[in-house]
């Protein structure tokens, strides 16, 4: 298949210090592309040049933060960007009736609000190189599963985003993929477990009684479905490299058979029939 040639063309990956945005960084810095990763911490951006064979750039970039999100665009500086990869994202693990409104502001303000401020941001520069945008979204952007629904919230957001931005961008000769990642193996999965014995502790004893046996085993299956999962994050790096190299990349891209059975059945299942899985898995 033709493909566009990496040389000289530069990409921002924003949450590149761990997890799949480390692995695209470093994977489209082999490539050859000129890559800006962006990062929270200073010893995350050395460690992540460290490990660069090319001309890798730690980024510093809070996506939820304006001032650096404004930052970041100048120390890009150039008049053109081949590619923005939206990869930061948080998963707030919690039964709805038991999420905070300030948990389900921070989960939508990183993954949703944070993905489009930068977006926006970088546009100008996409647009003049009629170059390309990757969102990073998740096999639960199209089935919500039960006590992930602040982060499946997020991803469906996310694909609703992606395809308005895909269609407003298109005369601008900009393409805009998503990369629907199924369960692979990353600090993500420890960060929900933590978080999900946080939420366990902080039940109200009547609430408690409701969820808790059940969230604890969701904890549970959730952390054996990463940890048994063969998908692995140079699988998702590669479908991002494809994303941004292919000439005619695809708006959706699935990693990993889950994602792909995931995203297979939610379009042919009728509602009652996934509620119904979900009824089986999910004990009370
Ligand atoms: N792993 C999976 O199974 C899976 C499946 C489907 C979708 N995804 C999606 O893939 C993406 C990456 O996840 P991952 O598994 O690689 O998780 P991860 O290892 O936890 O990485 C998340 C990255 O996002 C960054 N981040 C968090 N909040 C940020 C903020 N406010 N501004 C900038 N960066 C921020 C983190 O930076 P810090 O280190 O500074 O916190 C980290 O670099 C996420 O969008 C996730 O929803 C993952």
């Amino acid at each position: 298949m033709k493909r566009i040639s990496p040389d000289g063309r530069a990409v921002v990956v924003t949450g590149a210090s761990t997890g799949l945005g480390r692995e695209c960084a470093l994977h489209l810095d082999r490539l050859g592309f000129q890559v800006f990763a962006g990062v929270r911490r200073d010893d995350d951006g050395r460690a992540l040049e460290a490990a660069a064979a090319g001309g890798l750039r730690a980024l510093p970039l809070d996506v939820t933060d304006e001032d650096s999100v404004r930052d970041a665009v100048k120390t890009v500086n150039g008049d053109r960007l081949w590619g923005l990869v939206n990869n930061a994202g948080i998963c707030v693990p919690a039964p709805l009736e038991c999420l905070s409104p300030d948990r389900l502001r921070e989960q939508l303000e990183v993954n949703v609000v944070g993905a489009v401020a930068v977006t926006r941001a970088f546009l100008p520069l996409v647009r003049h190189a009629r170059g390309r945008v990757v969102n990073i979204s998740s096999g639960l952007g199209r089935v919500a599963s039960p006590y992930l629904g602040a982060y499946a919230a997020s991803q469906f957001a996310k694909e609703a985003i992606s395809d308005a931005l895909r269609r407003e961008l298109r005369p601008f000769g900009v393409c805009v993929s998503v990369v629907e990642p199924g369960a692979i193996l990353t600090p993500i999965w420890t960060k929900v477990a933590e978080q999900g014995a946080d939420v366990l502790d902080a039940m109200e004893p009547a609430v408690g009684n409701l969820y808790r046996r059940s969230f604890l085993d969701f904890l549970t299956a959730n952390d054996k479905r990463a940890r048994s999962s063969r998908t692995t994050t140079r699988d998702c790096a590669a479908v991002v490299a494809h994303a941004l190299l292919a000439t005619r990349p695809k708006i959706r891209y699935q990693v990993g058979l889950d994602a792909r059975l995931g995203s297979l059945l939610a379009r042919l299942l009728p509602d009652t029939v996934i509620d119904r899985a979900f009824a089986k898995a999910v004990v009370r």
